[in-house]
């Protein structure tokens, strides 16, 4: 168990699969998270999209590419759910703080392991937000020739976006909020966490958190 999973302590849920309406408190005084997106329903979509992403593909093998570190339980979920021949791999992308993503700044840290020409390549998000990440990805991997190349995200920010790119598959569109869990971090905080939830600070905290 992890430490950070052991300063949480869910409230009761009821033990039926009702979909969650509460919340995790933390132990840090005044920080909670409301659950906004259960695990049931994340699961749902993602054999929802998984089901779609094959009906694109027929019997062809898939290639997954996920962007580190937020969409590494996406894609370990989806790749499980997809049938047939998929294999994946995984990159990762600094933007040089938060803040600056809307200036373009975004730099590879870590390249994938092998090549992606001829694939069927989709991409793997957790978050789609201002669209700066994805817009410097797509560009990269266009220039490696893959036989086909989309975008699959768990969740769509649309009220922030800069650059003009879109996702092909879609789990979630979500309102402006910051939301963390099932990947997403704070601070590189409640990654863990099984569901999505938006974030609540102390009142003394009085900077937001850049989002998402
Ligand atoms: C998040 C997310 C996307 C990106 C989306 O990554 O995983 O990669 O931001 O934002 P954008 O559409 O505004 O470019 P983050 O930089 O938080 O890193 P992480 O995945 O390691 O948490």
């Amino acid at each position: 168990m992890s430490a950070l999973r052991g300063t949480l302590v869910k409230r009761v849920r009821k033990a039926s699969n009702k979909p969650s309406e509460d919340a995790y408190t933390s132990s840090r005084p005044g920080e909670s998270v409301r659950i906004l997106i259960s695990r049931e329903r994340i699961r749902a979509r993602i054999q929802e999209i998984a089901r779609e992403i094959r009906k694109e593909f027929g019997a062809e093998p898939l290639h997954l590419v996920g962007v580190l570190k937020g969409a590494v339980f996406f894609l370990a979920d989806l790749a499980r759910e997809i049938p047939g021949e998929v294999s994946f791999d995984f990159i990762a992308v600094s933007s040089y703080g938060k803040n600056t993503h809307s200036s373009g700044q975004v730099r590879l840290t870590r390249d994938l392991d092998s090549s992606i020409e001829g694939k069927n390549v989709v991409v793997v998000e957790d978050i789609l937000d201002t669209g700066m990440t994805l817009k410097y990805l797509l560009g990269v991997f266009r220039n490696r020739k893959p036989k086909k190349l989309r975008v699959a995200v768990l969740l769509d920010k649309p009220e922030r976006r800069i650059a003009e790119v879109h996702a092909d598959y879609t789990g979630f569109s979500i309102p402006n909020e910051f939301v963390v869990g099932y990947g997403l971090d704070y601070a590189e905080r409640y990654r863990n966490l099984l569901d999505v939830g938006i974030l609540k600070l102390p009142e003394s905290t009085h900077e937001a958190p850049a989002s998402p």
